[in-house]
């Protein structure tokens, strides 16, 4: 049996009321047990009807948990009596009355886009709920815009539709009419009538006391369709399916698939902020912002917009020899926000796509210079920058890089600074960075063969989070100058605000020659990618048709109009919202309390860099002894986090937090507590 509707309508003062009282009415008759529930009213008596007519007791703070005087929109009048309207509260009285009775029936206020606060419209109480709704529609002139636009936001917003509900609220209306709006309305929008109230002229001299008499009810009830209201819409038979299809067909990457299938399967339903909703109704704190993606929460408004808008205008055309509106416009956007110096936007779709482009373009430039022998790349141990075939050939990570070596191209490789097991012994500062003189010591010898040095500037990723040391990627820049070899800065995962400054590379104010972006470009909408690069390098490449110096690159889906009007949504907020600004204090608090992780017995190292964090485990904290891979223990420790209601997902021995940058410090503070308590527990 269903077990909640939400009733709500294509205007105020249109029948809900009426309606909620017919609903419960009918299933008391049938012996259901019905509760009610009027999150918020403002002004009226409707909560004392509805009370009244389905008898039940409950204190108001459940039925009714903000009730406000003046019959204003909720915005308002909640504003006028300086109390804020909480999602989670009236989340709390739901669940509750929820569990009392076979049915509850919740009455809105107003229309769907009725504003909660300056944030929130009643459509999200109803998502927050998670509950069908039925909409009232007043018979009435102007019934037909009202329901289809109304039904139009429904869909818009995902809402389940259980039908419309007809109330005939005026007494005048022409009969044909009043026979056509329903049947066109649910023929336009698809939507089953589920009844049609008539005209009840004792309301209107009376008023809606009479709706508790019971008498009253005998005429409308027989008029409410009830099968889709008690329809059983079995969910678990659902989960089993998807469950078991998930396991038999969908191939997971970076996953063991026979631990996998070992497991009850995990799949997500819905997102909203930093949360994460199961099939089954569990919410989950996204800790990872899905794989370093999310910055403003899932369900942006101003970004599910801009998708829709642009989806009413084209969803895809071509790069390849024309353009597209959002595409130029997200370069200009670009332009004014990466480092000076590079101007020219090659766009395609993922991260590893953006660095083979970055790749081909430093090798192709070189031969157009005629230094044909600057053809190989110089790359950090450690380094992660994806897992197409050119991309793990300037990879530096042993375990995913060695199976494919035959396949690979090779390039030099040093190795990069990772002070907490510094390979020269030496701490910083008083090393004075002496990693380095390794890869000046290369590039002397064989800077005449490199045409490119790719790194992952102030923060290497995949590898565990290993930040470096203040200075480094700044003396990187003057050698890849001073010996003549192009840079390329991978900001795949580093760009967008995730260090605390919109791009790593602004810490030490580097400008590379190339620059990779991806992942969080679209704030975790789309997949899109761009390789950034100066006029000099573009230059190389102009030339006659004939000459053959054309860039032969391009990707269908290269950018992408519903891609990048995400992404220009993205960078929209980053202004409006002063993203970079309010992250200051979240960095700080989280530094603050990343300091007590030190005191667990197997935390070894916790490195930070803004938004960007690494805990990194350890058999044996004095000498700093490595788990065996064969223990598992970042997995095992996410598991246990992971039943505690917060995604994450390890880097080998290293438990990675980047929850999107839109986090509050309480969801912060319930992140890290889950974290401690989840290591603590597997320690
Ligand atoms: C630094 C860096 N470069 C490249 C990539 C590859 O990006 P994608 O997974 O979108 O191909 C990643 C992915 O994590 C990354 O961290």
């Amino acid at each position: 049996m269903r077990r909640a509707v939400f009733i709500t309508g294509t205007d105020t003062e249109i029948g809900k009321t009426v309606v909620s009282a017919a609903i419960i009415h009918t299933l008391q008759e049938k012996n259901i047990s019905c509760g009610v529930m009027k999150p918020i009213q403002c002004g009226g008596d409707d909560i004392q009807i509805l009370k009244e007519v389905s008898q039940i007791n409950e204190p108001p703070s459940l039925i009714n948990p903000y009730s406000f005087s003046k019959p204003f929109s909720p915005h308002l009048a909640s504003k006028l009596e300086k109390r804020k309207i909480d999602l989670e509260k009236i989340y709390r009285s739901y669940l509750t009355l929820k569990e009392k009775y076979q049915v509850l029936v919740v009455e809105g206020a107003g229309g769907l886009l009725v504003p909660i606060s300056k944030d929130l419209f009643m459509v999200d109480l109803i998502k927050r709920l998670n509950i069908g709704i039925i909409i009232v529609v007043g018979l009435r002139v102007g019934a037909i815009n009202h329901s289809l636009l109304t039904i139009e936001i429904a869909k818009k917003y995902g809402l389940e539709i259980i039908g419309l509900i007809f109330n005939q609220n005026q007494q005048e209306i022409s009969p044909i009419s009043k026979e056509d709006s329903p049947l066109i309305i649910s023929k336009l929008s698809q939507t089953k009538i589920l009844g049609m109230i008539p005209y009840l002229e004792v309301l209107e001299k009376k008023g809606n006391q009479e709706l508790t008499k019971r008498e009253f009810f005998k005429e409308i009830t027989k008029k409410i369709n009830l099968k889709y209201i008690l329809e059983d819409k079995l969910p678990a038979k659902r989960n089993k399916i998807l469950k078991d299809r998930d396991r038999s067909l969908v191939w997971h990457p970076f996953t063991q698939m026979k631990d996998y299938q070992e497991l009850e399967p995990l799949i997500i339903e819905e997102g909203k902020g930093c949360f994460l909703k199961d099939i089954e109704g569990n919410w989950y704190l996204d800790g990872i912002s899905s794989l370093w993606v999310n910055l403003h929460g899932h369900q942006k408004r101003e970004i599910d917009e801009a998708l829709i808008s642009q989806v009413n205008k084209i969803s895809h055309s071509t790069l390849l020899g024309l353009g597209n509106v959002p595409s130029v416009e997200l370069a200009g956007k670009l332009l004014e926000i990466t480092p000076q110096g590079l101007s020219k936007f090659f766009y395609s779709d993922n991260g590893s796509t953006a660095v083979e482009i970055a790749l081909k373009i430093a090798f192709q430039y070189w031969q157009h210079k005629k230094e044909v022998k600057k053809n190989k790349f110089l790359t950090f141990y450690n380094a992660y920058h994806g897992d197409t075939i050119g991309s793990v050939s300037v990879g530096g990570i042993d375990l995913f890089y060695k199976t494919f070596a035959p396949l690979l191209f090779s390039s030099f490789r040093v190795k990069a600074p990772y002070c907490y097991r510094c390979h020269l012994n030496l701490t910083y500062p008083d090393c004075q960075i002496s990693c380095l003189q390794e890869l000046e010591d290369l590039l002397v010898k064989h800077h005449q063969e490199i045409s490119a040095l790719i790194l992952e500037p102030i923060v290497q990723g995949a590898a565990g989070m290993i930040i470096q040391p203040e200075g480094f990627l700044k003396r990187v820049r003057e050698l890849t100058k001073k010996y003549q070899v192009l840079m390329i800065a991978d900001e795949v995962a580093t760009g967008f605000g995730r260090t605390g400054k919109m791009f790593a590379c602004q810490w030490e104010r580097v400008v590379p020659d190339i620059m990779c972006l991806a992942k969080s470009i679209t704030a975790g909408y789309l997949p899109l990618a761009v390789t950034i690069t100066t006029e000099e390098v573009y230059h190389a490449f102009l030339g006659e048709y004939e000459e053959k110096k054309t860039f032969f690159h391009g990707h269908t889906y290269t950018g992408n109009p519903l891609a990048c009007a995400c992404g220009l949504a993205n960078l929209e907020i980053f202004e409006k919202e002063k993203i970079l600004i309010k992250l200051e204090n979240k960095i700080k608090f989280l530094n603050q309390e990343l300091k007590y992780f030190l005191n667990l017995e197997h935390v070894g190292e916790v490195r930070q860099k803004g938004f960007m964090v690494g805990i990194e485990l350890v058999k044996n904290k004095e000498l700093k002894i490595p788990y065996h891979f064969e223990e598992k223990i970042g997995l095992k420790v996410t598991q246990a986090i992971r039943k505690k209601r917060v995604i994450l997902r390890p880097l080998g021995e290293t438990i990675v937090l980047m929850p999107p940058l839109s986090i509050s410090k309480d969801e912060l503070k319930f992140l890290l507590e889950v974290t401690y308590d989840g290591i603590k527990e597997v320690e």
